[in-house]
């Protein structure tokens, strides 16, 4: 397994911060794929991605429209939903072309289209874990996004199993 890296929320505010520390390093074709129960905050997550990209359209939640595109100042952002999705259904949906598009791309419940998320991206698992703390739990795959967790001096993070 790759190495693991956390961030703990005490508030939204840091949730945003730490989405916005991120944004800063995105690269055309960066991948975060995001995991999280109902309410984790994966959109409020991808919504401040967005605003830290220079994104000022609004960013609702695409769990209808699966995937949405928007024009950041720094990056296109592509964000998608597929809770709604089967793997087939993505599959379909040629989804897998936007990872490796001009932009940076945020997956909701990524875990459900793990069979076609590119080989390198951040895994980010948002736990809650009080009425507004939430720990990110954050896994690394590919050098690049090591990288990437080195340069925001995340801690390494000793929990057990996947997600906990
Ligand atoms: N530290 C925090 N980080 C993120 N959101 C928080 C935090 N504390 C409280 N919240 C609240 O939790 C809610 C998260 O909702 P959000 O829609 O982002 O969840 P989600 O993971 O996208 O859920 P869904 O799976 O239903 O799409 C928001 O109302 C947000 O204000
Ligand atoms: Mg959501």
């Amino acid at each position: 397994m790759a190495n693991r890296y956390v961030y703990e929320a005490a508030s939204v505010e840091e949730t945003v911060s730490f989405a916005g520390s991120l944004a800063a390093l995105a690269v055309p074709g960066a991948v975060l794929a995001l995991d999280g129960d109902l309410g984790a905050g994966k959109t409020r997550f991808a919504q401040a991605f967005a605003a830290a990209l220079g994104v000022t359209d609004v960013v609702n939640s695409p769990t209808y429209t699966i995937i949405k595109e928007y024009e950041g100042d720094k990056l296109p952002f592509y964000h998608m939903d597929v809770y709604r999705l089967s793997l087939e259904e993505a599959e379909e949906l040629g989804l897998d072309e936007y990872f490796h598009g001009s932009g940076v791309t945020l997956v909701e419940w990524a875990s459900i289209i793990a069979p076609i998320l590119p080989e390198e991206r951040l895994q980010v698992n948002i736990k809650t874990i009080g009425p507004d703390a939430r720990r990110l739990v954050c896994e690394p795959i590919g050098a690049v996004y090591e990288i990437w967790c080195e340069k925001l001096g995340l801690p390494a993070y000793e929990g057990e199993g996947d997600d906990e």
